[in-house]
């Protein structure tokens, strides 16, 4: 069986072949430094299956051109398959498999870790002390204990933030579709409108849908107290950039913390530092002292990228065989 994986960086080639050769030595795994794209698909060649990632085009043209090489699978070493046209890979016969949950609590902590940075603005002192500047000047932060952290998705990676937050003494509120029954005892579910009014602290945790397209919005900033911390570590265009700096302007944030952003996609894990950035409302973002961005590495804990390898192993034998499992996107 053999395996193309796309945009391979240094972390997947070391921990796909130390599970490859610990666990599935049939399978052959050829590493691509390309991004999976409808110009770079055919790289392909005559795989069983390619792997891709987070910022890849596996949209219809790209999956045709799949399609021809003869591949039977898409295997997404992600959660979110937001960017793959799941009904055209149907009608192909490509199965296309994702890894659900690889460390949820991963995410979670990196959530509460930007959360906490730009609450006790941490870039700034670490650059502070660093020039022997010890003074406190525009390093006051607020406590959590007794705050209030409302949580937006209450699945896997929200519920584990919902006990980080707990953990630290704080009321949690969550907005849901579904109640998860195992936050019974200390998550209170508020509508949307609620949460926002509320929380001292808001991290988005929900997928990008239709519904949850720019959620975070001019008129949704607006009903959200003064000095609330945001956080996404979700999907960057559960955000409207324009509007969260208009926000930022009026004042709102005591401070964003963000892993995900409209604009990453040509940025994600590539190193732009020689470059001049020409229109972007990134660089807009990062020009306010009190926004920390970081990029799409909420996941990237030694436990994940080895459950990351494991499940997407394990999905291509599943694919190949045919086989239904709860990783089917
Ligand atoms: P999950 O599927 O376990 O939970 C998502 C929750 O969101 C579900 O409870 C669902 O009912 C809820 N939801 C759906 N639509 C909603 C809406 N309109 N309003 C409120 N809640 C809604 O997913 P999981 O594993 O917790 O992941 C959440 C998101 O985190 C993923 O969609 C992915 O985009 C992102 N993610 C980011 C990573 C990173 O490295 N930054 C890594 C992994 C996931």
């Amino acid at each position: 069986m053999k395996l193309v994986l796309f945009a391979a960086k240094d972390y997947d080639i070391k921990y796909f072949e130390r599970v490859r050769k610990a666990s599935f030595p049939d399978i052959e795994i050829e590493y691509l430094d390309y991004e999976l794209e409808p110009r770079t698909a055919a790289f392909a060649g005559d795989a069983d299956a390619i792997c891709a990632f987070v910022s890849a085009n596996v949209g219809a043209e790209t999956l045709g051109v799949l399609s021809q090489c003869g591949v039977r699978a898409v295997l997404m070493r992600c959660a979110g398959y937001n960017n793959v046209d799941v009904n055209k890979a149907k009608e192909l016969g490509i199965a296309v498999k994702r890894v659900p949950a690889y460390s949820p609590e991963s995410i979670a902590e990196h959530a509460m870790t930007l959360a906490m940075s730009v609450n006790r603005h941490i870039h700034k002192a670490y650059v502070k002390v660093r020039e022997n500047d010890y003074t406190l000047k525009g390093l006051r932060g607020h406590q959590m204990f007794g705050k209030t952290a409302g949580i937006v998705g209450t699945g896997k990676i929200g519920a584990a933030m919902c006990r980080i937050c707990h953990g630290f003494g704080m009321n949690v509120i969550a907005y849901d579709m579904y109640e998860n029954p195992s936050l019974k005892d200390y998550v209170e579910y508020v509508s949307l409108d609620e949460l926002f009014a509320r929380s001292d602290l808001i991290s988005l945790h929900c997928p990008l849908t239709d519904d949850t397209y720019h959620m975070i919005n001019i008129d949704n900033i607006k009903k959200m107290k003064n000095d609330v911390i945001l956080v996404n570590t979700s999907r960057g265009a559960l955000v409207d950039t324009d509007q969260l700096i208009e926000g930022i302007r009026l004042g709102k944030f005591l401070g964003v913390g963000l892993d995900v952003y409209e604009e990453e996609t040509g940025n994600v894990y590539e190193d732009r530092s020689d470059e001049i950035m020409m229109h972007s409302v990134t660089s807009r973002l990062l020009s306010f002292p009190n926004v920390i961005i970081t990029s799409h590495q909420a996941f990237y804990t030694r436990e994940a990228v080895i459950a990351i390898a494991e499940t997407t192993l394990q999905n291509m034998v599943d694919a190949i065989n045919g086989v239904s499992t709860g990783n089917d996107c």
